[in-house]
């Protein structure tokens, strides 16, 4: 695509003019924003860049391990991969509000990360995935909840507090040309189409309290699921998917004996913006081979339901 090659070009201009020969830490979320900046960058300036990569614990199944072997290994980006799950799942042991989950995953994030940035010595900027809606969006809706969906990822307020100055280079650009921007700079396209993925992760997928074992559980039925979901061919129909693990038990019945296990809800929708979204219109084949699948293969479900639920009135998460 000639449009991005010379925007490619330009933005990489632009970076080593702002950032000269200084240093420059970026946030790795395992999004595909985050991943084209820090590729982008490191490409404008290679060493001077250091990338930090916090694992809160809430992740999917092998999605830390992705991450750190996409970049430090295919890319050989310097990333500091900092495990600080014990310290995330032991702040959240008996919270169940939403928004308390959210605020005790945004602080700790912030902290977190200024603890590992603060290792890095001489780093002026902070380098930030910032899309063009995402500057519309915290201008026109400040103060409301789109700011605080936001928050956690482009680390609000940090970079004054840190003395940094902020590089945002792909501030102009929307999603799609965010996506053929990551084309350009070589990123897989398994990765570059891959579903958005909300900065709490799994903890709004797990309604009330979370606990290691329902996210083991949440991690292995959510993995079933999206394997179903490529090998029906449909992943790239849908915008968003994923299981939610319910706050309920119920009963069922394997084998000769009585199950009371968790019951979870399949999300699938279709959407442009996430702004509003359709549930997507699984043929009830796939719906019941999926189930039957979950049941099999992951130890503690024995009752699978799909959320037919448009946005609005609902959301797309649970929380
Ligand atoms: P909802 O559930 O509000 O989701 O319909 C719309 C889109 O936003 C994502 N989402 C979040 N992303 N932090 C994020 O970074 C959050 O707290 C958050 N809540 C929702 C959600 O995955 C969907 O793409």
């Amino acid at each position: 695509d000639w449009t991005m090659g010379a925007y490619r070009e330009e933005a990489i201009r632009k970076i080593r003019e702002q950032v000269g020969d200084k240093r420059v830490i970026c946030g790795l979320s395992g999004g595909v924003d985050s991943s084209v900046a820090a590729v982008l960058i490191h490409e404008a300036i290679g060493d001077q860049l250091t990338c930090v990569f916090v694992d809160h614990g809430l992740l999917r199944q092998n999605e830390a391990d992705e991450v750190v072997s996409m970049f430090r290994d295919n890319y050989n980006i310097p990333l500091i991969h900092a495990d600080e799950s014990e310290l995330f799942l032991g702040e959240l042991e008996g919270q169940s509000d939403p928004e308390t989950k959210r605020k005790i995953i945004g602080k700790l994030f912030i902290d977190v990360f200024q603890k590992h940035a603060n290792d890095i010595e001489g780093a002026e900027f902070l380098a930030q995935g910032t899309l063009y809606p995402d500057v519309i969006e915290s201008v026109s809706f400040s103060g409301g909840p789109s700011v605080t969906i936001k928050s956690h990822h482009n680390v609000g307020g940090l970079p004054e507090k840190m003395g940094l100055k902020l590089v945002e280079p792909l501030r102009e650009l929307f999603k799609d040309e965010v996506r053929a921007l990551g084309r350009e700079l070589g990123l897989p396209n398994s990765f570059i189409g891959r579903h958005p993925f909300p900065g709490p992760g799994l903890a709004i997928r797990c309604p009330g309290e979370i606990t290691r074992e329902k996210l083991k559980i949440l991690r292995k039925a959510d993995a079933v699921y999206i394997d179903q979901i490529r090998k029906h061919g449909l992943y790239d129909d849908i915008w968003q998917a994923f299981v939610a693990i319910l706050p309920v038990r119920t009963v069922g019945v394997m084998g000769d004996g009585r199950t009371y296990d968790y019951a979870c809800a399949l999300r699938a929708v279709t959407s442009v913006d996430g702004m509003t979204a359709d549930y997507y219109p699984f043929s009830h084949e796939f719906l019941g081979e999926t189930a039957t699948r979950i049941i099999n293969e992951v130890p503690g479900i024995n009752r699978v339901t799909y959320d037919v639920t448009s946005k609005p009135p609902g959301t797309i998460e649970w929380e």
